[in-house]
C-alpha cells in the first residue's frame, strides 16, 4: 500500500491500484449494501467517496462511523461511475481510528464566521477555512520564491526587542518581574533587574534590524510576526500579524514604489495561478468580484499620487466624511477606501507625506516639511503597504531623533550605520494578513489568522 494525499490522487491521470489514505469523515450514507464515505485529509478542497461493500469484515463498525471520524482507507483509486467526481476509492480495508461523536460541532451544515470563530481549533476542518489556511501557506512560500527569484536574502529579525521602530507607543512589555513588588522611580517602572536589564518589549516591526543587514548584505527582507497593542477593535487589525519587510539598498522612494507594486501584482498572479481550486470557493461564496479584482490588480499600473493631491482631491469630492481632511492630518481609513474604490477604482501610491505625521527615520524631502513616504492603498482593504525612503543624512537623522523625543544613547548602533558606509535605502511593510483579506475576500482580519490575537481574545 502506497500512503498518498488526497491532492495528488485526485490529480492522478490514471487508475491506481494499492494506494492508502488517511482523513478525517465528513458525511456516510449507506445504500444497496454499501456504505458511500466522504473523507477529507486536508490536502486540498475535495473530499473522495471511498466505496466500503457490505462484505468487508468490520461493515457492522463502518456503519457506525460518523462525521468528524478519523479512518486510515486501503484500496484502489478507479474510475466514479456517479455524477460528481472523476475517481473514488474502492476500499479493500477500513481501520477506524477514531470515532466521534454527536456533540461534534461541525455537523454537516451551514455555520456563520462568528460561531466558527468560536470554535478556531476546529474550523480549519471546514471548506473554507481548510482553503483559507492553504491559501496563506502557499501565499508565505509565494513571497519567498518572488524575493529570491529577484535576488534578496531572508533576515530573522528579533521579536524582542529594546526599541521602538514606529514610535506610536503600541508596544507589548515582556518582562519577568513580579509588577506587584516592583520598585518605581519618579512614578515610572524600574526595568533595571530586569531579565534584560532594561525594557524589553515585543516588537512593531523588524525595519529597524533589516536596515542593518540591507547596509551589509545588500537587498534583504524580513518575514515574521509583529505585535501591536492598538485598541483598535476594526476588521483589519490584528494584535499580533506577520509582515514582510523587504528593504532596497542604494534604492530611494521610487524603487520602493516599484518594488511595493511588483509585489503586490506577483502575489496577486500567484494566487490566481497557483490557488485556483481553493480561489474558487472564495469566488463562489464569498466575493463574486474576486477574480476580476485579483486581475486588476494584477494587470493594471498603480496611480502615483502625492499626499498634497490626494488631499485635494478627497476636499474636492463632495463627500461627507467623518474625519475631514487638510495637510498635515492622516489619512483615515475612510479616506483610502475612498480614494481607491471610489476615485480611482485600482491601487494608488500616495507618497510624500507630512513630516509632522510620519516617524523619525524617514528621509526628510527638500521642502523640509514632507517625507519621502509612501503607502499602497488597495480596493477593498485600504493600506496595505506602508514604507520609506530611510534618512541616511547623520545630521538630519540625528535632528529628527530630537525633535521626537528619541534617545541617542538607546539608538547609538542606528546610528552607526549613517557614521559609517551610510548610503540611501528604502523599504516597506506589506501586512501578510491584509494580502489573504485581498485574495481571498474575506472580510475580517480574525478569519485568516489560525488563533487570532485581538482586544479582550486570547483563547486558544
Ligand atoms: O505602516 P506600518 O506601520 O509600517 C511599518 O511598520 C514600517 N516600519 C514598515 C517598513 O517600512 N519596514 O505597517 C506596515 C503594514 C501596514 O501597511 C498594514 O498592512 C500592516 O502592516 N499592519 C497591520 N496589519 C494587521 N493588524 C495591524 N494592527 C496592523 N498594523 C499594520
Ligand atoms: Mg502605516
Amino acid at each position: 500500500m502506497k500512503k498518498c494525499k488526497l491532492l495528488s490522487l485526485l490529480n492522478s491521470d490514471a487508475p491506481l491500484d494499492n494506494v492508502l489514505i488517511n482523513g478525517w469523515v465528513r458525511t456516510r450514507r449507506d445504500s444497496g449494501g454499501f456504505s458511500f464515505i466522504e473523507i477529507n485529509d486536508g490536502s486540498c478542497l475535495k473530499n473522495a467517496q471511498i466505496i466500503a461493500d457490505k462484505n468487508l469484515p468490520n461493515y457492522d463498525d463502518i456503519k457506525k462511523i460518523s462525521t468528524g471520524s478519523a479512518v486510515t482507507v486501503s484500496g484502489d483509486l478507479v474510475e466514479s461511475k456517479g455524477g460528481g467526481q472523476k475517481w473514488e476509492i474502492r476500499a479493500k480495508k477500513i481501520d477506524i481510528i477514531s470515532i466521534a461523536p454527536d456533540s461534534y460541532p461541525l455537523q454537516k451544515k451551514r455555520h456563520t464566521d462568528e460561531y466558527l470563530r468560536t470554535i478556531a481549533h476546529l474550523r480549519p476542518r471546514t471548506n473554507k477555512y481548510g482553503a483559507a489556511f492553504r491559501i496563506r501557506s502557499d501565499m508565505s512560500f509565494a513571497i519567498h520564491k518572488f524575493y529570491k527569484d529577484i535576488g534578496f536574502k531572508y533576515i530573522h529579525t528579533p521579536i524582542i526587542t529594546g526599541s521602538d521602530c514606529e514610535g506610536a507607543g503600541e508596544m507589548f512589555k515582556v518582562t519577568v518581574m513580579d509588577l506587584d513588588k516592583t520598585s518605581k522611580s519618579d512614578g515610572k517602572t524600574d526595568f533595571s533587574s530586569d531579565f534584560f536589564g532594561k525594557a524589553a518589549k515585543l516588537t512593531v516591526s523588524g525595519q529597524l534590524s533589516a536596515e542593518m543587514f540591507a547596509l551589509a548584505l545588500g537587498d534583504v527582507y524580513t518575514f515574521g510576526p509583529t505585535f501591536r497593542a492598538e485598541n483598535s477593535n476594526t476588521r483589519k487589525h490584528a494584535a499580533e500579524f506577520w509582515m514582510l519587510e523587504p528593504e532596497i539598498a542604494f534604492g530611494d522612494i521610487n524603487d520602493n514604489m516599484e518594488l511595493g507594486e511588483e509585489t503586490i501584482k506577483y502575489l496577486a498572479g500567484y494566487a490566481l495561478a497557483e490557488c485556483s481550486d481553493d480561489l474558487e470557493l472564495f469566488a463562489k461564496y464569498v466575493d463574486n468580484n474576486l477574480y476580476k479584482n485579483l486581475e486588476l490588480i494584477a494587470s493594471s499600473d498603480f496611480v502615483r499620487l502625492p499626499y498634497e493631491e490626494a488631499v485635494k482631491i478627497l476636499a474636492e469630492s463632495g463627500k461627507k466624511f467623518e474625519y475631514e481632511v487638510s495637510f498635515g492630518k492622516d489619512l483615515q481609513s475612510e479616506h483610502e477606501h475612498f480614494l481607491a474604490e471610489e476615485h480611482f477604482n485600482k491601487p494608488v501610491i500616495v507618497y510624500n507625506y507630512p513630516k509632522s505625521i510620519k516617524p523619525f527615520y524617514m528621509r526628510v524631502n527638500d521642502d523640509g516639511r514632507t517625507v519621502a513616504a509612501m503607502d499602497i492603498l488597495v480596493p477593498g482593504i485600504g493600506e496595505l503597504i506602508g514604507g520609506s525612503q530611510r534618512e541616511e543624512r547623520l545630521d538630519v537623522l540625528e535632528s529628527r531623533m530630537d525633535e521626537s523625543g528619541l534617545s541617542k544613547k538607546d539608538y547609538w548602533w542606528y546610528l552607526d550605520s549613517r557614521r559609517f558606509g551610510t548610503v540611501p535605502h528604502s523599504g516597506f511593510g506589506l501586512g501578510f494578513e491584509r494580502l489573504l483579506m485581498l485574495v481571498t475576500g474575506i472580510k475580517n482580519i480574525r478569519d485568516v489568522i489560525p488563533f487570532p490575537r485581538t482586544p479582550g481574545s486570547i483563547e486558544f
